[in-house]
């Protein structure tokens, strides 16, 4: 298998797991049309709409931007929103998550809003290159960027293919160790479609593509997601989750009820599970 480093897979294509081979060998993938175009289309209004009254908001301040805060701002609407969900529980993101991850499957609090507005004075939320391993995402999660705008070589990711084989890379203070030569050239994702979704290797260097000629918005969400049923990092411990998905197996346990296995909701009655967890048990009657 012999794929140009730009290559974008459609659902179809995933068929055959060449998407698969792909992210082994290079440490990320790119997909388009996961998503249900009419729950993605909502939150992108939702999305951008918060974005443009944020930035009047902090426009019309004196004080100096704090760009991530901004961006925090609109992630904590959107992932508190039933948008989010709606979008990732649409069409077919979780499938194809599930090659990677399994079955169940979480999505991690504090998602990240990634804004690069040349419109916008002083506002930024560029990140330079870095793995994000360094700190505290497990190698058994998947970082999965979606794409609200339409990117290009000039404002999107840029990412250094294979370097995630390395292992964890020697850091000094959040930069890779400059005694560390890769001898990897780095690419940077191009015509990249809204609602296309990356999904990248904790361990790969990547960052963001700075420029000095682009003179395009580009907004994207990243988010984690990771197996519930995988042992969780301290940090992944203190973003908590929401639960997007469980598989029969996980189906089985719930309906026990409790982890000693013991028939105190089974023998004698109907065994069933709460009804606030019915939209994730969905293999029951
Ligand atoms: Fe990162």
């Amino acid at each position: 298998m012999n794929f140009n480093l730009h290559k974008v897979f459609s659902f179809k294509e995933s068929f055959n797991n060449d998407d698969l081979k792909f992210f082994v060998k290079n440490g990320y993938v790119v997909y388009r049309g996961l998503y249900d175009k009419s729950k993605f289309t909502e939150a992108q209004k939702f999305l951008l709409n918060k974005y443009s009254i944020l930035k009047k908001k902090f426009n019309s301040k004196k004080n100096k931007i704090d760009s991530w805060k901004l961006a925090s701002e609109i992630s904590e609407s959107f992932e508190n929103s039933s948008f989010s969900i709606n979008m990732y529980k649409s069409g077919k993101l979780l499938e194809v998550l599930k090659k990677y991850l399994g079955p169940d499957i979480c999505v991690f609090n504090k998602k990240c809003s990634y804004i690069i507005d040349p419109k916008f004075k002083n506002y930024s939320t560029k990140l330079s290159p870095h793995v994000d391993g360094w700190v505290g995402n497990s190698v058994e999660m998947l970082q999965v960027n979606t794409f609200i705008t339409k990117a290009d070589k000039l404002n999107s990711m840029i990412f250094y293919p294979g370097s995630h084989l390395y292992g964890l890379l020697p850091v000094k203070n959040r930069e890779l160790d400059k005694k560390i030569k890769l001898n990897i050239k780095p690419i940077a994702l191009d015509k990249i479609h809204e609602g296309d979704v990356l999904i990248f290797h904790p361990l790969i260097l990547h960052g963001t593509k700075i420029s000095n000629n682009n003179r395009n918005f580009r907004f994207s969400v990243g988010d984690r997601f990771k197996s519930f049923e995988k042992e969780l990092t301290s940090q992944e411990s203190s973003l908590g989750y929401k639960v997007l998905c469980a598989g029969p197996i996980n189906h089985i346990k719930r309906i026990i009820g409790n982890d000693y296995l013991l028939p105190f909701r089974v023998l004698g009655g109907k065994a069933g599970i709460s009804a606030i967890n019915k939209d994730i048990y969905d293999y029951l009657d």
